[in-house]
């Protein structure tokens, strides 16, 4: 079957080019660092020293964002002396984009000089160890919609990216998920703080049961609906990828209560332990920066 023509919609390395090009223009930040901010964890971007901030709107060839709760502004600046560009309000696919519309930020990262790239969500609790309010650090994935051949990386492939059939066993990076487990125990986040497996979906619905079960045996620790299209064009490209996912809500596995997930508890809960993420990324920033990792 044809893909539908929306799904064909990509850009050319020239229309990339010319979106960096306009960034590297408007600003005198260099970043070596991008972070993507997951529902309710934009505050991040708050914390950015010497800010230089543009609207979504304001970027040529920059998609749109259209979801309550993500702002659609890319904030240059350094956090913990580290010189970044911080994505508030990324893109999903339950928004309707194609695919490569989705990733499109990330290779205007690459294409700015960033060498590392660190996402952050929000995911339902599919461990039952996990409870809302803790913080997993991804150790690695399980693309469904990439399963069933909904890739970013699917179509002509682009050499100036990345090679056509790039690694995933390596995805996550070790060195970094250790350092910020290290740092995690320091800051006293021992019990709430995890390594797990993400699984993403393609939303927007939540999960059934039967579902999260399906999930669970699987080997999944958290569900979410994002973050797994970027990582993989962000390792195409050769970037260096860390994340954490924000437990936002316990996903439901038993029939008979009356619990159900909803976007308002997501954003709540993502408010309320915000804070302690954005601790974790600044503590883990300043001792990569010490360690000459970024
Ligand atoms: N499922 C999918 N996506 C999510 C969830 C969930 O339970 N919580 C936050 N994002």
């Amino acid at each position: 079957m044809e893909p539908a023509a929306s799904e064909e919609c990509r850009y050319t390395y020239e229309q990339y080019r010319e979106t960096a090009d306009w960034l590297l223009d408007h600003t005198k930040h260099r970043p070596s660092l991008a972070i993507i901010c997951g529902s309710g964890l934009g505050g991040l971007a708050d914390h950015v020293k010497d800010p230089v901030v543009f609207n979504y709107t304001d970027i040529p060839n920059f998609p749109q964002s259209t979801v309550v709760g993500h702002a659609g502004k890319l904030v240059f600046g350094t956090l913990a002396g580290v010189s970044c560009v911080v994505m508030q309000g990324r893109f999903h696919m339950y928004e309707g984009y194609p695919r490569g519309t989705v990733t499109f930020p990330v290779r205007i990262f690459h294409l700015l000089g960033a060498r590392t790239l660190i996402v952050t969500n929000a995911a339902g609790g599919l461990n039952r160890g996990y409870q809302v309010g803790d913080i997993m650090v991804i150790r690695d994935h399980i693309n469904m919609p990439g399963l069933a051949g909904i890739n970013p990386l699917s179509g002509p492939n682009d050499e100036r990216f990345g090679p056509r059939f790039p690694a995933m066993s390596d995805a996550y990076d070790e060195q970094l998920r250790s350092m910020a487990l290290t740092v995690g125990k320091e800051l006293g986040y021992g019990p709430s703080l995890h390594e797990g497996v993400y699984c993403t979906l393609g939303g927007p619905n939540f999960e059934t049961i039967a579902e999260c079960r399906f999930l669970q045996q699987l080997g999944a620790d958290a569900v979410g609906m994002s973050t797994v299209p970027e990582v993989l064009v962000a390792r195409h490209c050769g970037l260096r990828v860390f994340g954490f996912s924000l437990i936002t809500n316990k996903s439901v596995l038993e029939y008979g209560t009356r619990e159900k997930a909803n976007h308002a508890e997501v954003l709540e809960a993502g408010c309320q332990a915000a804070v302690k993420l954005e601790r974790l990324v600044s503590a883990l920033l300043e001792r990569m920066n010490g360690k000459g990792l970024v």
